[in-house]
């Protein structure tokens, strides 16, 4: 079987070489969208200051265990912008204090429209984040009203102004699609929203029921409906948009300026190795792969008493890596390398023949519609 402890190449760690992609997991949102899954709590201003703490507390435990030299950081959440200017200041000196900075490429840090202003905007710049995602969801006020967010469209504008005139160079807009009620041409008008800002980057995510959501109930009660060729045709309009924008999908759901693909995201795709920080974050290195609590109140008890975050570790088996790199490689613009998939020449062909996957230059390719059933083509890999 082919080698996937080292999927990506050249940069891969598989517990040798130092670590090179950190993500850290700040929990906190000013309010909950109820349609969204991940880890995240109503920030307790009492309890944020200490949690802080422990982030650093967590990095330098690593940091005494692993060699660290990132090339690229990411902070997500929840609301990384939902901490105190005090607090974002206090995580990313601490950041500078304890790591080796030097091949840093890429430091980025999610925002919301609502918790974005010109001090903390300018802070993040002189410590060194080169890129925020903002996440707009849709420039459609009604839309963002039933999505329960906290901004409108306009701030929405004013947020990414605000930070390009505090001197970012590289900007995201994370965009929603297929939500209770969209029309084709609200989409395509938030679409056409977020292309007159010149972002560098805009991520676009079909709306997923998620369980333990409040739109997972209102969707099993009848409320919300979803229809798969509706589905299609939203992807199909995305694809055309920012493709005529100038924009490359180089994965099925980002899309970037040529030379602007997020370096931290492409090194997940290709199974790199990472350390995750902070309540519910996941690292992977080698075939071990472990996650922190998912309680943020615990997890600063835990690594402020000295002990670790981890909930225990999982072996991956070579087969569950290479099932992984193959369903997260076909995502991609690249596709996976023919050797990968050479198991299966007969769901190849199948696919090939559907019109699903195409073969180019040695490597397998998702085509246009094989795009549309992707989780389908990978499940016919492991
Ligand atoms: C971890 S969230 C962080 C962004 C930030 N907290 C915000 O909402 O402004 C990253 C992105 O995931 C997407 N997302 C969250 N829940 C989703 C869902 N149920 N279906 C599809 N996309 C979702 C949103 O586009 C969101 O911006
Ligand atoms: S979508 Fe963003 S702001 Fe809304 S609850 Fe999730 S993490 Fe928080």
């Amino acid at each position: 079987m082919v080698d996937f402890m080292g999927t990506s190449g050249d940069d891969n760690c598989t517990g040798d070489g130092p670590l090179r992609h950190i993500y850290v997991h700040i929990p906190f949102c000013a309010r909950i969208c109820p349609y969204c899954a991940f880890y995240k709590e109503r920030a307790d201003p009492a309890q944020t200051g200490r949690f802080c703490k422990a982030i650093l507390a967590e990095l330098a435990q690593h940091e005494r265990q692993l060699p660290l030299r990132p090339t690229t950081i990411f902070f997500g959440g929840g609301t990384p912008t939902a901490l105190t200017s005090l607090q974002i200041a206090a995580l990313l000196e601490g950041f500078h204090a304890t790591l080796d900075l030097s091949e840093l490429a890429e430091w980025t840090f999610e925002a919301n429209p609502g918790s974005v202003s010109d001090r903390k905007a300018r802070l993040l710049r002189e410590q060194g984040v080169s890129r925020i995602s903002l996440g707009v969801q849709s420039f459609d006020d009604a839309l963002l009203e039933l999505l329960g967010r906290e901004h409108s469209a306009a701030q929405a504008e004013d947020s990414f102004t605000l930070l390009r005139r505090c001197g970012f160079e590289n900007l995201n807009i994370d965009l929603m699609f297929g939500l209770p009620g969209q029309t084709l041409a609200q989409w395509q008008q938030t679409l056409r929203r977020a292309i007159a800002l010149e972002p560098e980057h805009i991520s676009t995510y079909c709306l997923t029921y998620e369980e333990d959501t409040e739109f997972f109930l209102r969707h099993a009660r009848g409320e919300f409906h979803t229809d798969s060729e509706e589905e299609a045709a939203f992807f199909e309009m995305t694809g055309e948009c920012l493709t005529n924008a100038g924009f490359l999908q180089y994965e099925i759901s980002n899309f970037a300026r040529p030379g602007f693909e997020s370096v931290h995201n492409r090194a997940y795709w290709r199974g790199e190795d990472y350390l995750g920080l902070g309540p519910s974050a996941v690292s992977t290195l080698g075939l071990r792969r472990w996650q922190n609590v998912c309680d943020y109140r615990a997890y600063a008890e835990r690594i402020l008493a000295g002990s670790g975050a981890s909930l225990g570790d999982e072996i991956l088996t070579p087969e569950m890596k290479r099932a992984e790199a193959i369903a997260l490689g076909l995502r991609t613009r690249l596709g996976v390398p023919v050797a990968w998939v050479e198991d299966w020449p007969n769901e190849v062909a199948e696919f090939v023949n559907l019109g699903l996957l195409q073969c180019e230059e040695r490597r397998v390719v998702l085509t246009r519609s094989g795009r549309l059933l992707a989780d389908s083509v990978a499940e016919a890999f492991v």
